[in-house]
């Protein structure tokens, strides 16, 4: 390959070492376009970051299905046990932004994209299987209270916990993050979930619903508060390296996906409404049932070609596995590409990373950095007698049967936040309970005392021992106000 510098347009570039200048000491020449050019891209080198999860890290690997599941859904690439799909992943935190400290107490971002022959599909989820809140609409409310304030252009924990204790929802998603698995020790180290409930749709045409469980095959590993402290104050980029390390050494992190599948007609007598993001279904009522292994095994050969432009949607699905009545994943199939047609421009699906594998064609045409041909000569209409780029009936999913008076119907009054809190805060060890205590403390440090009341409020809800554990590590910390 050639090494000879050239000009964006290939012309040789002469000198890369001078501006060109009116004599020896002189002012510079407006002529030098290569210095022009130079500074003209480099402007605008900085793309925006991604509003929530801005900070992360990706690798490419695949997916071999271990287990038939064909009985409940029949995409394609679930269709025969060894089959292999190429996957991307990335991994992030939440609130902190691009330039944030890896091992923070925060969620995990944990989006995969499967390059199936018939289309992408995309699981956008985390590292926990529920979510702060069950309504799309105080989504933004969440994200201006876990970044900066205002005014002080600081984290706020007042603002953080002021709206978390406000939202009785909220309890089992922040009972998880104050746990001992807040902070994982790696990208490595921790599950991924789909979170929400999906469908699963078979060749009969019948629908399931479905929960995705990324098990990690590496072991749980966490740190405790000091421990982060420690690593952040010697390496910012703790995860990142991780997972670039560990990739490059051959040593390839894999997890097991598994679901928990519901026949659709159970939905409707179920004990609880299964499309609720802040509630898990029981392992007992719907056992985990293996599909196949992930693994990742190549770094980017590029960060930002592959990682920062990536761009993942819960609205990418394939024929046999689709959507739920889950509000928050309804609103979800919005927020991703309106987002990426502002970070990345309304043809972001072309970029490497993006694109789908197989055969793509729309009537999408035009548009900022078409780079594609733009299908050529291609007629753009439909319906045309040419027999251009059909419909295809055969992928419609069964009809979905729903009901019910168009309202604002607030789903807080007669719904039972506590009980799963209280059932995961009975399953923790003595020493796991102490540890939740003390780290709600530390991280309720400095926040007013009727919002540090309030969440032990909410808490003893719960359980009293989980309210009371609260109060007593505020006190020994002496952060109670
Ligand atoms: C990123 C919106 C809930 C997981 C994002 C982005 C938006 C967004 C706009 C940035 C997208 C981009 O620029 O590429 C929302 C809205 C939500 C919601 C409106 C609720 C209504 C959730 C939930 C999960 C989740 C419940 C997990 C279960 C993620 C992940 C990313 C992300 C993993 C980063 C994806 C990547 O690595 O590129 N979200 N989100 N979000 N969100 Fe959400």
């Amino acid at each position: 390959m050639s090494k000879l510098l050239t000009t964006a347009a290939g012309a040789p570039v002469a000198d890369n070492q001078n501006v060109q200048t009116a004599g020896p000491r002189g002012p510079m020449l407006l002529q030098d376009v290569w210095h022009l050019e130079k500074l003209a891209h480099f402007h605008r080198e900085v793309i925006p970051e991604r509003r929530m999860h801005a900070k992360g890290s990706g690798a490419f690997g695949t997916f071999t299905v271990t287990q038939d599941i064909t009985r409940f859904s029949k995409a394609a690439l679930f269709s025969a046990v060894g089959k292999k799909t190429e996957v991307f992943l990335r991994f992030s935190t939440v609130a902190g932004e691009r330039g944030a400290a890896d091992a923070e107490r925060d969620i995990r971002g944990f989006a995969v994209k499967f390059y199936t022959e018939q289309g992408n599909w995309d699981v956008v989820g985390n590292n926990t299987p529920v979510f702060f809140m069950r309504d799309p609409l105080k989504f933004p409310d969440l994200n201006h209270a876990v970044k900066r304030d205002p005014r002080t252009n600081l984290r706020s924990t007042e603002s953080n916990w002021d709206y978390w204790t406000l939202l009785p929802e909220a309890l089992h998603q922040v009972t998880i993050l104050m746990s001992e698995r807040g902070i994982p020790a790696s990208y490595r180290h921790m599950h991924g979930f789909g979170s929400h409930t999906f469908s699963f749709i078979n060749a009969a045409n019948e629908r399931f619903w479905v929960k995705f469980h990324f098990q990690c095959q590496q072991g749980i590993r966490n740190l405790s508060d000091e421990e982060a402290q420690a690593v952040i104050a010697r390496d910012r980029e703790s995860a990142q390296r991780d997972l670039y390390e560990s990739i490059e050494r051959g040593d390839y992190p894999r997890w097991k996906l598994q679901v928990q599948v519901m026949p659709e007609a159970d939905a409707a007598s179920y004990r609880f409404n299964p499309f609720d993001l802040t509630k898990v279904w029981p392992h007992q009522d719907y056992p985990l049932i293996e599909v196949g292994v992930l693994e990742l095994n190549r770094n980017p050969d590029n960060y930002f070609a592959d990682v920062e432009q990536a761009a993942f949607t819960p609205a990418n699905v394939v024929p046999g596995i689709s959507f739920s009545p889950d509000r928050m994943l309804q609103s979800r199939l919005f927020a991703y590409g309106d987002a990426q047609r502002y970070r990345l421009g309304v043809n972001h699906h072309q970029i490497p990373v993006n694109a789908p594998k197989c055969p793509f064609h729309s009537y999408h045409r035009d548009g900022a950095m078409r780079s594609d041909g733009n299908h050529g000569g291609s007629i753009g209409y439909e319906p045309n007698s040419k027999g251009e780029w059909q419909q295809q009936p055969s992928f419609a999913e069964p009809p979905l049967a729903l009901q019910g008076d168009a309202a604002n119907w607030d789903h807080r009054a007669d719904e039972d936040y506590y009980s799963q809190p209280r059932a995961l805060f009975q399953l923790m060890t003595q020493e796991q309970r102490q540890t939740l205590f003390d780290n709600t403390a530390r991280a309720l440090n400095g926040v007013p005392q009727p919002i540090q009341q309030r969440h032990i409020d909410n808490c003893a809800k719960a359980d009293e021992a989980y309210g009371a554990g609260v109060r007593t590590a505020l006190e020994s910390q002496r952060t109670l106000w």
